[in-house]
């Protein structure tokens, strides 16, 4: 049962804000239909990230790499956003929200209709060669299934973020401006296990943002930088939250001071 108590301070941070920012991660697209990597359900429970997930063991075994990203790929190509990307993209509709900073690779906030979305690790749907760094549309090239080929000859892979990669240059200064100037970051569906993300919510909190945690678990963040965590499902809380966001202005004695 979500808090509806926490859910309204959270909504008294961000009334009459145009300067918020969200974080999210894997967890926010669960409802989505598809799964997070750590938990129970998680898609490392099944792969062992360090021979799936790096930029060694793909350059090493590409096949064995792509049969673990054609599964993600076939979840994200099926998916639709929840109502927890849609009620981001109506803040943003509504001016309160600036930014989504995500994990994620699959494209919901964009579908969502949000349009400032900083891809930290990149998006599944491009395909990049490891020779020459031609471009491809992922649907042109995966179709036949196996391991996806250049022009040149040469293996593609998907324009993600490794593990042993760093993140795209531009996305990794545009987070860090977002982060380092926002007034409240909402941080959604993320173990922030994950580094060089998890230091995100560390970034704002120590520019004078106020931090709010949408996630079922607490995290390490939630002791240490978090100012609100409301446990529950991303979809049914930024649900209550754009709801309470979108009433007649907040009475002014409910917008207190952040606790
Ligand atoms: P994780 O799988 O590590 O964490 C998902 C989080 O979502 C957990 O804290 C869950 O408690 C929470 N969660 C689950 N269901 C939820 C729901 N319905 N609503 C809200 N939260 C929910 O995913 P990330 O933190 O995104 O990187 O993982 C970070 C990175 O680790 C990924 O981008 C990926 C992975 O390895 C790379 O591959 C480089």
């Amino acid at each position: 049962m979500v808090s509806l108590d926490l859910v309204r301070k959270a909504a008294r941070l961000l009334s009459g804000r145009r300067d918020a920012v969200a974080l999210t991660g894997a967890g926010i697209s669960v409802e989505s239909g598809i799964p997070a990597f750590r938990g129970a359900q998680g898609l490392w429970e099944k792969y062992d990230p360090g021979e799936y997930a790096t930029l060694h063991a793909f350059m090493r075994s590409p096949r064995k790499v792509w049969s673990m990203l054609s599964e993600l790929l076939s979840a994200c190509e099926g998916a639709t956003p929840n109502g927890a990307h849609l009620g981001l993209a109506a803040l943003e509709r509504m001016g309160i929200l600036r930014s989504i900073i995500t994990q994620n690779v699959d494209g919901l906030h964009q579908a969502a209709g949000s349009r400032r979305v900083i891809e930290y690790h990149g998006n599944m749907d491009a395909l990049v060669c490891v020779s020459c760094w031609k471009r491809f549309p992922a649907r042109d090239r995966c179709a036949e299934g196996g391991v996806p080929v250049c022009e040149c000859g040469q293996i593609l892979k998907p324009d993600v973020v490794l593990f042993g990669e760093p993140i795209p240059w531009l996305a990794q200064e545009q987070a860090e401006e977002e982060a380092g100037s926002c007034g409240v970051l909402l941080v959604i569906g993320t173990s922030a296990e994950v580094s060089p993300a998890c230091n995100i919510p560390v970034l704002s909190r120590e520019a004078g943002a106020a931090v709010v945690e949408i996630n079922p678990e607490p995290t390490h963040l939630t002791r240490t930088v978090t100012d609100i965590h409301i446990p529950g499902p991303a979809s049914e809380i930024v649900r209550i939250l754009v709801s309470e966001l979108s009433r007649a202005v907040l009475p002014l004695s409910e917008t207190g001071p952040r606790d």
